[in-house]
């Protein structure tokens, strides 16, 4: 069985708490779309957000990290309830020391890659992941088309992981609807991961329960 990740990117952040909750009958995980200025150039939240959020659910909270120097967060986010961090391939030079820092933290920890950075530039570090994100677009924003090319990317992921009979989610991110979750799904997706899909639509509870169904339909 697959999970959905409800992202809050989209949500009406005054009102978060209760956007979390329309969603947690059917999330497995909510995605936090953290962004610095510098690796992307939007500017959104960070731990102090998810420390808020933390009393009122139990789901994993999940912070996709598109900052620079990611580890200079880790205490903050670990400090506030934190369960996994995803760094991008592209923000770090040497992965190893980063993921054990978070591993030491308690923190469960993820790589992305971009959609122009092939994904076996992760398979050096599957030993140290629980996650790798594919984006099927280009980070930064909520709302962009699903880009097909991250179709191949996941099924080699995937191929590799059960080749090496490895335990890591292969998450894709990005313009990720009933349609287009289905194909990544098809493709060996574990992880599918929305925003706009949930939040944009007029019922975000329907829209999560119709994602979710697709996501535990894909044995
Ligand atoms: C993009 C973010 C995604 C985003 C997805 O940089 O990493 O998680 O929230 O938004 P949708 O589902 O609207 O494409
Ligand atoms: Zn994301």
């Amino acid at each position: 069985m697959a999970k959905l990740a409800a992202s809050i990117l989209s949500a009406d952040f005054a009102h978060l708490g209760d956007q979390v909750k329309l969603v947690e009958p059917y999330a497995d995980a909510i995605h936090v779309d953290v962004m610095d200025a510098h690796f992307v150039r939007p500017l959104t939240i960070g731990p102090v957000v998810v420390g808020s959020l933390r009393p009122l659910t139990a789901l994993t909270l999940h912070a996709h990290l598109m900052i620079e120097h990611p580890e200079r967060l880790f205490d903050d986010f670990a400090a506030t309830g934190t369960d996994m961090v995803t760094c991008h391939l592209e923000a770090v030079d040497v992965p190893e020391p980063v993921l054990r820092k978070a591993r030491e933290l308690g923190m469960r920890t993820g790589l992305a890659v971009n959609p122009d950075t092939p994904v076996e530039g992760v398979f050096p570090h599957l030993d140290e992941l629980d996650n790798v994100i594919v984006m099927s677009v280009r980070p930064g924003w909520a709302g962009q088309t699903f880009l097909p090319e991250s179709l191949p990317k996941i099924e080699t992921a995937r191929s590799e992981i059960e080749r090496r009979r490895l335990s890591v989610d292969v998450e894709v991110d990005g313009g990720i609807t009933v349609e287009t979750g289905a194909r990544c799904l098809d493709a060996g997706a574990t992880v599918i991961a929305a925003a706009s899909s949930i939040y944009k639509s007029e019922d975000p509870a329907a829209a999560a329960r119709a994602l979710a169904a697709l996501a535990k339909g894909a044995a």
